[in-house]
């Protein structure tokens, strides 16, 4: 069967809004999503053992299939009813991992669209979204990508209009936050405010990007441990001071970006926070 290489490209939360728990021990989200073109690098392969294996160059991911990639090769057979057959997925990271900015989501999403073209399966990015649901909440957004409202666990989509190009600084400061520990603390504390969500949604109808950037919150600062919020702060000064038009965390962090109109301004940010974090890097809307 042919070899195919398929890109994951990062998304970056414009909002996230927790509205409340549900009854399935998940919680109902209101996010606005858009990808950026850090991408990592997927290629899928006739395999040479037994079942689906990857391999990359991050040392501590799993190769079975506790890695998103691999469950959505296996989740792809399940829905289509095709036995499971030897694979290697060999999966080149550039995303930070654990960042919030949906990296192993999107590799799970790539799996999908490459699965796709290698069995000819013809499926539509809304099929191939409806097989996504079942390997990550995040994963129909990272099937459809570009600018869209996510609802629902994440995986009520709205398509969006796209965000006006511009630049996205990211730095992931030195700590990792558990989604699921996140999720748990924000049933508890006092959120001081919500998104202006619907302003965000009329801010893109416009093409207003400083509409956007006036309007970037995550609700996730607010349950953060008082030291990860020093970090997430210092990022955001740095973003700030170096002419970003607006810089929030991204999903439950740990990465934060910033948006820019100018990309020399981005550039100098990237370079001041280099000196901080070294995960950090530049990139555009897509
Ligand atoms: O769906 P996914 O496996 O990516 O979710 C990881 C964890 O994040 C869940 O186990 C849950 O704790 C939390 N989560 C949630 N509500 C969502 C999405 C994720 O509580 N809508």
């Amino acid at each position: 069967m042919q070899t195919v290489e398929v890109k994951a490209p990062a998304k970056i939360n414009l909002t996230l809004d927790v509205l409340g728990k549900r009854e399935d021990g998940y919680h109902d989200l209101r996010m606005v999503m858009q990808s950026v073109d850090l991408c990592d690098t997927l290629t899928l392969a006739d395999g040479g053992g037994a079942g689906v294996r990857v391999s990359s160059n991050v040392g501590f991911l799993p190769c079975d299939e506790r890695n998103l990639a691999a469950a959505a090769a296996l989740a792809f057979w399940r829905a289509l009813d095709i036995p499971a057959q030897p694979l290697d997925i060999t999966l080149k990271k550039i995303i930070p991992v654990c960042a919030g900015l949906g990296g192993g989501s999107s590799d799970a999403a790539a799996v999908l669209r490459g699965m796709n073209l290698r069995h000819n399966a013809g499926l539509s990015l809304t099929e191939l979204a409806k097989i996504g649901e079942r390997v990550g909440s995040d994963v129909p957004y990272c099937v459809l990508g570009s600018t869209a409202l996510a609802e629902g666990r994440g995986e009520v989509l709205r398509e969006l209009p796209t965000l006006p190009k511009c630049w996205a600084v990211l730095c992931k400061p030195d700590f990792s936050v558990s989604t699921p520990a996140l999720f748990g603390k924000i049933d508890s504390v006092r959120l001081r405010c919500h998104p202006d969500t619907e302003g965000m949604l009329r801010a893109l109808e416009q093409g207003d990007l400083p509409g956007v950037t006036r309007r970037l919150y995550n609700v996730f600062e607010d349950a953060l441990p008082e030291r990860c919020a020093d970090k997430v702060n210092q990022v955001k000064n740095v973003l700030i001071d170096c002419g970003a038009l607006g810089a929030v965390m991204s999903g439950t962090g740990s990465a934060v970006y910033g948006l820019f109109d100018n990309e020399q301004a981005a550039q100098q940010a990237k370079a001041e926070l280099l000196k901080l974090y070294p995960e950090t890097f530049l990139a555009q809307t897509v």
